[in-house]
């Protein structure tokens, strides 16, 4: 070992005094959950978009609903708030993201309220939780499952924990783009934004993403969340429903502005769709 770039130990205890003094960087300071929430979820939107599909399919009103791969469980706390009638169970298998929930998001929650809502700390491929009107399973998080059987068994367990005309809810992207490697940026209030998919492979279909927040002093929150997935097609995922169970899985895909081709907030039941380079979707699922 070479001690001739070591720094003797006088000047290196006044290097990191100075570092110590120097204040903390806008990403040092920065909470990476409440960052996500900010620039991925919007629960508000999703729940809306449950409430009224789960409505126009069974003509009833959903109250009980389980929130797979949960994270911080702000949907979960959401639907407690929305109707008294309510009840959310969360279920994510990471004790760190359900306790930063539990500390930002449930202890919002009148008592009421919070007697309705239920985490619980699981692997959504082994929980058993009572029947729901409602599984939702959001932000691709069921794509790390990356073998079709172990896809079946969760579509199985999926179909088992729901109530007759039960409805689960996944969410689905496609296009050229899923293919590929490459980086979108959005600008936020106070941070920027930064999706990256790192690496793909073309033979299994596995990739890799992170998300990274840049902030204004130029510090960085590099590989703040991680992702392996694998890219699952509509048409392969509708099959394996079925295969599960599910006797329908309407697929709602993003509507696209004709005009400028932009990304439109709506969602219609059609299996008609050009060769976009991206699209958004919500794969709806019934028994
Ligand atoms: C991308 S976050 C999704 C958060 C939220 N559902 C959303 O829509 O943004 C993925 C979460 O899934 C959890 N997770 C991954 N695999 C899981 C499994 N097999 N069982 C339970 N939770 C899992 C992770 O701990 C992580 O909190």
């Amino acid at each position: 070992m070479t001690t001739a770039t070591k720094k003797p130990p006088k000047r290196k205890a006044r290097l990191e005094k100075k570092a110590a003094q120097k204040p903390p960087t806008m990403a040092q300071l920065a909470d990476r959950h409440a960052l996500y929430q900010e620039s991925v979820q919007n629960s508000e939107f999703e729940l809306d978009f449950i409430d009224d599909t789960f409505k126009e399919l069974t003509g009833r009103v959903a109250s009980s609903m389980r929130e797979d791969f949960c994270g911080t469980a702000i949907s979960s706390v959401e639907w407690v708030e929305r109707r008294d009638t309510n009840t959310a169970i969360g279920v994510d298998f990471d004790p760190e993201v359900l306790g930063w929930g539990e500390k930002h998001n449930v202890s919002r929650l009148k008592p009421d309220q919070k007697k309705r809502l239920e985490l619980v700390e699981a692997d959504v491929l082994e929980v058993t939780t009572e029947k729901v009107d409602v599984i939702q399973a959001y932000n691709f998080s069921y794509w790390f499952f990356q073998e079709r059987k172990i896809m079946l068994d969760y579509f199985r367990r999926t179909r088992e924990a729901l109530v007759d005309d039960g409805i689960l809810f996944l969410d689905v992207f496609g296009g050229s783009e899923c293919y590929q490697t490459q980086k979108e940026k959005r600008k936020l209030d106070g941070f920027k934004y930064i999706w990256e998919q790192a690496e793909f492979n073309a033979v299994t279909n596995e990739l890799k993403c992170h998300i990274h927040f840049h902030f204004p002093d130029k510090s960085k929150l590099k590989k703040a969340f991680s992702y392996t997935w694998r890219v699952w097609g509509a048409k392969e995922l509708r099959e394996i429903l079925e295969e599960a169970g599910f006797k329908e899985a309407i697929v709602y895909r993003q509507e696209f502005d004709p005009e400028t081709d932009e990304a439109l907030d709506e969602y219609i039941a059609t299996d008609d769709a050009e060769d976009y380079a991206c699209w958004l979707g919500y794969i709806v699922a019934r028994p």
